[in-house]
């Protein structure tokens, strides 16, 4: 595992990178060459012991993380921690788990299949959490994972990866708001997420998020390859608490919305 929290991140964005351009194009675009705080990025796995939300923590809480806040998604099946560096700088990390027992055996065979292929030692490795599906999946099995669970198959596709990092509007010079950075991402020409409307939240629960759809990218499977959503861009703005300092949670009701920006849809 990394010691060094900034190296870890610095891995995390290129591999990010790789398979979503847009986010390189939309940080020149909203940074105007000034740098870009970044609110939090989120990660997808599979609640299986092996390779569970702990396991990803652990990469984490190695550089300096603490568990912040817990989260249930009951319609997606989903369980999601928190998790924040002593500096308010570093991003906050999402991590969500599907929960396979709760879908249909074939969802569950298919999952138990992948998680089988991984060897324990790897999910300790410095890469791990930076370094794609760590098992072979085919066209057929993602087709039958994403009829249940857009999640599952995303995850089965893409793995270990940012799934999305997140621009903290706050403290990007030259934009007031999240409106202001929606207005400046349509002008140019990306497309929102507009399920729940393009503004998740509001000043109400201290957390405003929109967030683009995901990019479409080559993903490889065992029998081929296919071009897939792979991942996307967030922007959140935050308020805060009555105490003077900015709320650094998520909202469920919000966040249930941006986990469809890799909807294929
Ligand atoms: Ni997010």
């Amino acid at each position: 595992m990394h010691n060094n929290v900034n190296e870890l991140f610095d891995n995390l964005w290129q591999q990010y990178l790789q398979v979503t351009p847009s986010a390189q194009k939309i940080h020149q675009l909203l940074s105007q060459g000034e740098a870009i705080v970044n609110d939090h990025i989120a990660l997808r796995t599979f609640n299986l012991a092996k390779v569970n939300l702990e396991v990803l923590a652990a990469h984490f809480k190695a550089v300096g993380y603490e568990e912040k806040g817990q989260y249930d998604f009951a319609a997606k099946k989903l369980t999601a921690k928190h998790f924040e560096h002593s500096d308010p700088d570093q991003p906050k990390v999402f991590i969500s788990e599907l929960r396979v027992e709760e879908f249909s055996p074939a969802l569950q065979t298919i999952i138990t299949e992948l998680v089988e292929q991984v060897d324990a030692s790897v999910t300790t490795a410095a890469n791990f959490v930076y370094n794609g599906a760590p098992w072979q999946v085919s066209q057929q099995q993602y087709q039958t994972l994403l009829a249940e669970s857009e999640y599952a198959a995303w995850t089965a596709a893409w793995g270990y990866r940012a799934n999305h990092f997140t621009v903290h509007v706050n403290k990007l010079k030259g934009y007031q708001d999240l409106e202001a950075v929606n207005d400046t991402l349509k002008q140019a020409g990306y497309r929102l997420n507009t399920s729940g409307g393009e503004i998740k939240g509001s000043e109400e629960v201290l957390l405003k998020q929109s967030s683009t759809m995901a990019d479409t990218a080559v993903a490889s499977f065992s029998d081929g390859d296919l071009d897939i959503p792979s991942c996307f861009y967030e922007f959140a703005q935050r308020y805060n608490l009555p105490n003077g300092q900015e709320y650094t949670g998520f909202v469920a009701a919000s966040a249930d919305k941006i986990f469809e920006s890799t909807n294929t849809k």
